[in-house]
């Protein structure tokens, strides 16, 4: 088993690295006060094929795999949680549906601008009774000649405030439960598209979150994404790949913190020594640096997981499912101590590390809290005593 990167994703590392330094860090603890959507470093970053990392070069993407796109969903995050959440909502929510199940017409038309970072995408799943129950969905989708009606209302979606197209989940036949979701690719300009005002939150504040009111918005037929009643599968199989985007997330986010509590340990003296003289910051730095490490190898597994699903087959819900809820609680740990590290000046907003604190927290609740995590994970431990992961 080779942990290495492969050259490629070594030059990527590389060159997101500065793009993240130069571009991405100067606006970061800015908008997380004034909450202001970073359209213009999302366009950048879609310059640099960074919003359809593994999309195929013929829809306008970088065509490279799931590592990679861990890698820049990672040092995308350390910087900036925002930007991070963005371009993972972009990438595997709405991309790579559109890529796994979309026909090549729609991916011309919808992959081509979305990889490209001319069009935003957003994920409207959640609704105000259809959270972690996301199979309990309200909102509705009438068939009418070649377009459908939809009317309803989604709750909580990222990048709802700016996105141009928004991949929509709504009941075409709700008697058959599960199997009567529809998923459509909706312009979100269209008449009836309403959208509340950012919500403002504890943390990754300037992601765009919306709630989205649905009256009798018409959809043509041919945006509908894979068949009628197949829409709940592709949310699930989605949010399998929306996971590792998460976990890479997490693990930024967490070095960030893990770097600034190092560096601060060693230039903070107290006692007539710099702190990281003092064995109880070296053990709660060496357990740190232990817990980033493992969840970015579960990161990086769980995304070489999927790019051999997409080779032959098969899911990768298990090895998604871990990699978040580590990575997710990981990062709690890590910010954490981090703060902790710091003492009162981790309080103040004079140092970053109350930033990540309350970014990481988001980790453990969208794309699945940590219990449906637990969920899906004992579901398949049950299925077979023997957990081997390939
Ligand atoms: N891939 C493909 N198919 C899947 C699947 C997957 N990963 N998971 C389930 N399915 C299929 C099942 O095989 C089943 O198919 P059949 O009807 O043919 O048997 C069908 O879907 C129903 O599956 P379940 O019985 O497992 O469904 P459930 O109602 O028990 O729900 C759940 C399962 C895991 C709890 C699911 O509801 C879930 O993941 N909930 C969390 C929702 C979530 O993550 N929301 C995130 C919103 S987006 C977001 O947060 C974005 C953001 O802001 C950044």
């Amino acid at each position: 088993m080779d942990f290495q990167l492969t050259e490629d994703q070594s030059l990527l590392l590389s060159a997101v690295r500065e793009f993240a330094e130069e571009v991405v860090r100067p606006g970061a603890a800015s908008i997380d006060q004034t909450g202001e959507f970073p359209r213009d470093v999302f366009a950048q970053a879609g310059q640099l094929g960074l919003a359809g990392v593994s999309v195929p070069a013929e829809y306008g993407g970088a065509g490279m795999d799931t590592v990679s796109y861990s890698i820049v969903i990672e040092e995308i995050s350390r910087v900036c949680a925002n930007t991070g959440v963005i371009l993972s909502v972009n990438n595997s929510l709405v991309c790579d549906p559109i890529e796994k199940f979309g026909t090549p017409e729609q991916k011309h038309r919808f992959l081509t601008p979305l990889a490209r970072g001319e069009k935003l995408g957003c994920f409207a799943l959640t609704e105000p009774d259809a959270g972690s129950d996301a199979a309990n969905q309200k909102t509705r989708a009438v068939r009418d000649g070649d377009a459908y009606r939809i009317s309803g209302q989604k709750v909580f979606i990222t990048c709802g405030q700016k996105a141009d197209l928004c991949l929509l989940f709504a009941m075409t036949q709700p008697e058959k439960g599960p199997r009567g979701i529809s998923a459509f690719v909706v312009d979100a300009n269209s008449p009836g598209f309403d959208r509340s005002r950012h919500q403002i939150k504890l943390g990754v504040n300037a992601s765009g979150t919306v709630e989205i009111f649905l009256s009798d918005v018409s959809v043509p037929a041919e945006n509908r994404l894979g068949e009628e009643g197949d829409g709940f599968k592709i949310a699930m199989a989605t949010l399998d790949g929306g996971r590792i985007g998460i976990a890479a997330q997490a693990v930024g986010i967490a070095t960030e913190a893990y770097e600034a509590a190092l560096n601060y340990a060693r230039g903070r003296r107290a006692f007539g020594r710099p702190i990281a003289e003092f064995q109880v910051i070296r053990f709660y730095l060496a357990d740190m640096a232990t817990d980033v490490e493992a969840a970015r190898l579960l990161t990086r597994r769980a995304a070489a997981a999927k790019d051999r699903a997409k080779e032959n087959g098969g899911r990768f819900s298990l090895e998604a499912a871990i990699a978040k809820l580590f990575a997710a609680e990981m990062a709690q740990r890590v910010t954490t101590r981090a703060l902790q590290i710091h003492g009162g000046y981790g309080y103040t907003k004079e140092y970053p590390v109350e930033r990540n604190f309350r970014d990481a927290r988001i980790t453990e609740i969208y794309e699945g809290t940590s219990e449906i995590h637990r969920l899906i994970i004992a579901r398949e431990i049950f299925k077979d005593t023997r957990l081997t992961i390939g």
